[in-house]
């Protein structure tokens, strides 16, 4: 009997494009662990912030970095990023204060490396426990941290549509201005990297996107 392939499933879109549901569905169907990304840039902010680092001050980014231990613990079948053996509560990481700072934070190309390995580290984890494989959300996870991954998908919706489902679940997120920022930087911009996916999500239901995803991958492991 041969060996199921591990696969690495790359999702990459802008802020409420439908990456998060759609990829937590897909770790639930196929046993990958889920990991979110977007979530490590918050959590990261969230404890820049509570040092009082601004992102302009760039010798203080750069000593708060060296200082901060990152650890993986694995929730059902999410990774959640600990920061000096503490997993930062999803309370801290979604406030207006982060929402609004991460961008900031995300588009300095020394914060980009310094979780540059740790997020690939995350197929280690996955190994270690047995998934099948990993699924990770992200801006820039096809294109730089797995440009190699078993797919890509690129999520995309109107933008209106998107500013709809982010009220609709109470988010108080000024993603016009985020999705700005994380395009029009320098290092590791949101953009479909050549070879991906494109799924416009616009008018698809949760349902339709997971399964344009869940076939290929049904197959592959199938294989
Ligand atoms: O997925 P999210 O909206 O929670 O992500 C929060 C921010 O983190 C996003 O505005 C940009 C940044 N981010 C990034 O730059 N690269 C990633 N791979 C994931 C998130």
């Amino acid at each position: 009997m041969s060996i199921p392939p591990f696969i690495i499933v790359a999702i990459d879109g802008g802020a409420a494009s439908g990456k998060s549901s759609s990829s937590r569905t897909l770790s639930d169907r196929f046993n990958l662990l889920h990991v979110d990304t977007g979530s490590f840039y918050r959590a990261l902010t969230a404890e820049l912030l509570r040092r009082e680092v601004k992102p302009a001050d760039l010798p203080a980014v750069q000593a708060a970095l060296a200082d901060i231990a990152l650890g993986t613990r694995v929730e059902g079948r999410s990774a959640q990023m600990e920061i000096a053996g503490r997993v930062v509560p999803d309370a801290e990481i979604r406030t207006r204060h982060v929402n609004d700072h991460v961008s900031h934070f995300a588009a300095i190309p020394e914060v980009r490396t310094a979780l540059l390995e740790y997020q690939r580290s995350q197929a280690a984890v996955a190994r270690a426990r047995d998934f099948r494989g990993l699924v990770m959300e992200g801006r820039d996870i096809g294109s730089v941290i797995f440009p190699d991954a078993t797919f890509r998908f690129f999520l995309h919706a109107h933008p209106e549509e998107r500013a709809r489902r982010r009220a609709s679940e109470g988010g108080q997120d000024s993603i016009s201005e985020r999705d700005r920022l994380d395009t029009s930087r320098k290092t590791a911009p949101l953009a479909c990297p050549p070879g991906a996916i494109s799924i416009d999500t616009t008018h698809l239901t949760l349902a339709e996107v997971v399964e344009t995803m869940a076939k290929p991958i049904a197959e592959k492991l199938a294989s």
